[in-house]
């Protein structure tokens, strides 16, 4: 998709397509006006007649509108309410899902929009990230339909200049598409090697710096924790680090840090038939960092920044874990291994005491599809944050906001950590039937140590739908980038 702004008025513009709005009163923008009034009321006699009636995300797609230049006319409607994050996505992706299949230029009339929550950033920013998601399609084992290749080649925004928005947009947009393919991939494919042999692709075409650890050199190390998930899958495990120095070389670092179990059978513990497939998506907080490093690659802010990725696959096997065991982590904390099921925070804590002691950031935020308990607290709405920085709270928070990916806080205090006591060992992984999401949350704080840290349980916002809608979300691309992106 290429881009550009232009200060044409919209009844002259030439355009594949026009996008203008109209209220749920049937007031027309100013640009849906200008149409109107070359049209001879053209768009009013649509309103009218109640071919369109304003509704919020209604559209009305008119092939042709006498006395325009554009060769097609999208109505949109924006309701009656004023427009927030929500309701504004819902009117920007119902643009794209009416335009997503017509070719040529796109012109759209949306900065009569912006208004105090929202401005023309902002609506630029989500005008081409919503275009750029409509375009992706799952087609690494299945071929996209014959009649499915065309879509609109430029987007031209009307008004004032929003060029580098509709480039973050963009970038977002592309971060978002690549989470989701590697999130759909095949549990066969999407290996933790597939995984590593991703950041060096991205290391191939940009300034990155990509460190892999594997297993081998993990096991020499320590990192007990990790090693007790990998051993037992013939995939071998990996730590993959990616760093994107776009500050000075001895600033420290904004880390991510992603979860990338490729598949969670549940080990010993094995998880039940039903679904099971579903945890093909166990690895979506590795896919999270490597979209959101892409994204980051594109814009290139002036900022340090590490993706990591901590990789293996949970199978139940001869040389498994088994509950019962107890291993020593890299932090020389032992942990009594209740159950294999809880492997997330395993593979998780090792990674994080490397970063503390080797990359010594500034910032930790890890994703992770981390608890059952989260996804049914939360539902598909809100990723689970968990932090005891506020100032870590607030900045996710906003960020969340900004992008609608939205989070929602959960406690993390104090109190729950007894639940995680072992008779065994320093920790048991597991807490009980109570507070799930919490105190896998506290598992993962005892090994944060003095660095400003917080966790996005992402087990409900991952993926979703069912039968044809069924697939990954993209998140949290859009909110991890505009937290990056806001330390600059
Ligand atoms: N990957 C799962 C969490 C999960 C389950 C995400 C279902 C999305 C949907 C994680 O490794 C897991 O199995 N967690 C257990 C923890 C329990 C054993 C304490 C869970 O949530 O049941
Ligand atoms: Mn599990
Ligand atoms: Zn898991």
């Amino acid at each position: 998709m290429q881009y550009q702004t232009s200060t044409q008025t919209a009844s002259t513009i030439s355009a594949g397509c026009i996008v203008v709005t109209l209220d749920g009163a049937g007031k027309l923008s100013d640009s849906a006006n200008a149409i109107n009034v070359a049209s001879n009321g053209y768009i009013q006699d649509r309103f009218n007649a109640k071919d369109i009636q304003g509704k919020l995300a209604e559209t009305l797609l008119l092939p042709s509108v006498p006395g325009i230049t554009a060769q097609r006319v999208l109505l949109v409607g924006t309701g009656s309410e004023p427009l927030h994050a929500g309701s504004a996505t819902k009117v920007l992706n119902a643009i794209a899902k009416a335009t997503a299949k017509l070719s040529g230029s796109l012109v759209v009339a949306l900065e009569e929009l912006a208004n105090e929550t929202l401005n023309a950033a902002w609506w630029a920013e989500h005008s081409a990230m919503a275009l750029v998601k409509t375009q992706y399609r799952y087609t690494t084992t299945k071929k996209a339909a014959e009649d499915d290749n065309s879509a609109p080649d430029t987007l031209i925004w009307i008004g004032s200049d929003q060029l580098s928005a509709l480039h973050k947009g963009n970038a977002i947009g592309n971060g978002i598409n690549y989470c989701k393919t590697l999130g759909d991939l095949p549990p066969n494919i999407c290996t933790p090697s597939y995984l590593a042999d991703q950041a060096h692709e991205l290391a191939h075409t940009n300034t990155l710096k990509v460190t892999v650890l594997d297993e081998a050199e993990l096991a020499e190390m320590g990192a007990g924790a990790f090693v007790s998930v990998a051993k037992g899958s013939s995939e071998p495990g990996k730590m993959i680090i990616m760093q994107y120095q776009g500050g000075q070389p001895d600033e420290p670092a904004h880390l991510i840090l992603g979860k990338g179990i490729t598949f969670d059978t549940g080990g010993i513990s094995l998880k039940p038939g039903l679904k099971m497939d579903e945890m093909k998506y166990d690895m979506c907080g590795a896919a999270s960092v490597l979209g959101t490093m892409q994204a980051i690659l594109a814009l290139q802010p002036k900022i340090n920044v590490i993706g990591m990725i901590t990789s293996a696959e949970n199978m139940p096997a001869g040389n498994a874990s088994k509950p019962g065991d107890v291993v020593t982590s890299l932090s020389g904390k032992t942990i009594e291994i209740l159950n294999t099921d809880a492997e997330g925070r395993l593979v998780l804590c090792d990674a994080m005491t490397y970063a503390i002691r080797h990359l010594k950031p500034a910032t930790m935020v890890d994703i992770a599809t981390l608890t059952g308990a989260c996804m049914a607290a939360l539902g598909e709405v809100n990723s689970g944050l968990f932090t005891q920085d506020d100032t870590l709270a607030n900045e996710l928070i906003a960020a969340a906001q900004h992008s609608h990916d939205r989070v929602w806080r959960l406690p993390l205090e104090d109190d729950y950590q007894e639940l995680l006591d072992s008779n065994f060992a320093d920790i048991a992984n597991i807490g009980g039937p109570l507070a799930g999401a919490t105190t896998a949350a506290c598992f993962l704080s005892r090994f944060s140590e003095d660095t400003p840290w917080a966790h996005l349980d992402i087990a409900g916002t991952a993926w979703g739908g069912a039968g044809k809608s069924k697939g990954a979300s993209g998140r949290p691309v859009a909110l991890l980038v505009n937290y990056l992106l806001a330390k600059q």
